[in-house]
């Protein structure tokens, strides 16, 4: 288990920005996740990290040690690359074994370490197979093998995923989180996809056109997005703007269109906004936090459409000439349709205020 840090990391191709100025902390035996956009430097800032690129600024450390211009073989670092990069015409055992056999490690022991990597990825009896006549999970599998083992230090996957199904894509990543927690390596991810990064990762560096947006646990980048980016990319959520009409202390009235009244509290945002009477804010709730409600203070909408997906239903409501979108979880109950009068609560505490 080793600590992996980027200090103001930048790599440039020619006049082309890779990624500017990365600057985290991962920890010993984390499982940390980039997650961005295609040609946000996901890629680019793990190849770093492996040794397969140098930075143009900045330092990497592995616990203490620099590592910024090492060779990757001398890293200790374990990688499975977007494409797997396994060897075709080799079979399962030799693809497994390649790293050692470069490390120069003796036969028997070569052996006994494949067989063990295999029985750990679930392809014992499959050493004599070759690449091309396994499943995509299976190549995945081997790919995984391949990094582990050599013991590394620090776990290196790049969108180790993207060309499973959905099936298998889901299992495989309970898979590689058991493994993960098995080992206690340290371990960073590469994806693009929410739903992988939230469910696996101690924490999440969100990244976008290279510049980092946000660096927090799952919940930290759902419920307290820092920015616009971060609160659209992730999840689903209704960004609303308004003015404030009304403001005791931190608590304030916003209107949103043409009287959709909702009310929050300025601290509740990740910096610091300072707003008064008639100043434009912008602030995010989520559809699943707004509650169906015939309180006091809820507010009516007109539902405009309806999307039922058999676990959950999502409305798209008119507030006057704001559509607010809404996520309610299918109980069986009553369901509302299009042009139905729907009362609406928004959860003070689920307001959530981002700079412009
Ligand atoms: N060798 C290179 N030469 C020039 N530009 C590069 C090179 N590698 C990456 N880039 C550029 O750097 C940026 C980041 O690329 P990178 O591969 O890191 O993206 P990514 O986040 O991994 O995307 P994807 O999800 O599509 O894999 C892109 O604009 C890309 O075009
Ligand atoms: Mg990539």
């Amino acid at each position: 288990m080793k600590s992996v840090t980027l200090d103001h990391v930048t790599k440039t191709f020619g006049a082309a920005r890779g990624v500017e100025e990365v600057d985290i902390a991962i920890r010993p035996g984390e499982f940390f996740t980039f997650l961005g956009p295609s040609g946000c430097g996901k890629t680019t800032t793990l190849r770093m990290i492996a040794g397969f690129y140098y930075p143009t600024k900045g330092e990497i450390f592995f616990d203490n040690r620099k590592v910024t211009h090492l060779q990757p073989n001398k890293r200790n670092i374990g990688m499975v690359f977007q494409n797997y990069a396994l060897f075709p015409h080799m079979t399962v055992f030799e693809n497994i074994a390649f790293g050692l056999e470069v490390r120069k490690y003796p036969r028997q022991t070569i052996k006994e370490k494949v067989e063990k990597a295999q029985k750990l990825v679930h392809l014992d009896g499959y050493g004599n197979r070759k690449i091309n006549e396994l499943s995509g999970g299976q190549q995945q599998r081997v790919a995984l093998a391949r990094a582990l083992v050599i013991e590394p230090d620090i776990l290196l996957l790049d969108e180790p995923l993207s060309n499973l199904d959905a099936k298998l894509r889901e299992e495989t990543r309970l898979e590689i989180k058991r493994l993960q927690l098995e080992l206690g390596v340290t371990t960073i991810y590469v994806t693009h996809d929410q739903t992988e990064a939230m469910s696996m990762s101690d924490r999440i560096m969100v990244m976008n056109e290279g510049v980092v947006q946000q660096v927090g646990t799952p919940s930290d980048i759902y419920n307290k997005p820092v920015n616009h980016f971060v609160a659209s990319f992730i999840g689903e959520s209704n960004i609303l703007e308004g003015k404030i009409v009304e403001r005791q202390g931190s608590t304030v009235a916003v209107k949103c269109g043409d009287h959709f009244i909702l009310r929050g509290d300025l601290n509740h945002t990740a910096t610091h906004i300072d707003a008064k009477n008639g100043d434009t804010v912008r602030l995010s709730i989520r559809p699943e936090a707004i509650i169906e409600s015939d309180g006091h203070d809820a507010v009516e909408g007109e539902v405009y459409l309806v999307e039922f997906t058999g676990m959950s239903i999502h409305y798209v409501v008119k507030m006057g000439n704001q559509l607010v979108k809404v996520l309610v979880i299918n109980k069986g109950g009553q369901t509302f349709k299009r042009g139905d009068r729907i009362s609406l609560r928004f959860p003070e505490e689920s307001i959530y205020f981002i700079p412009f």
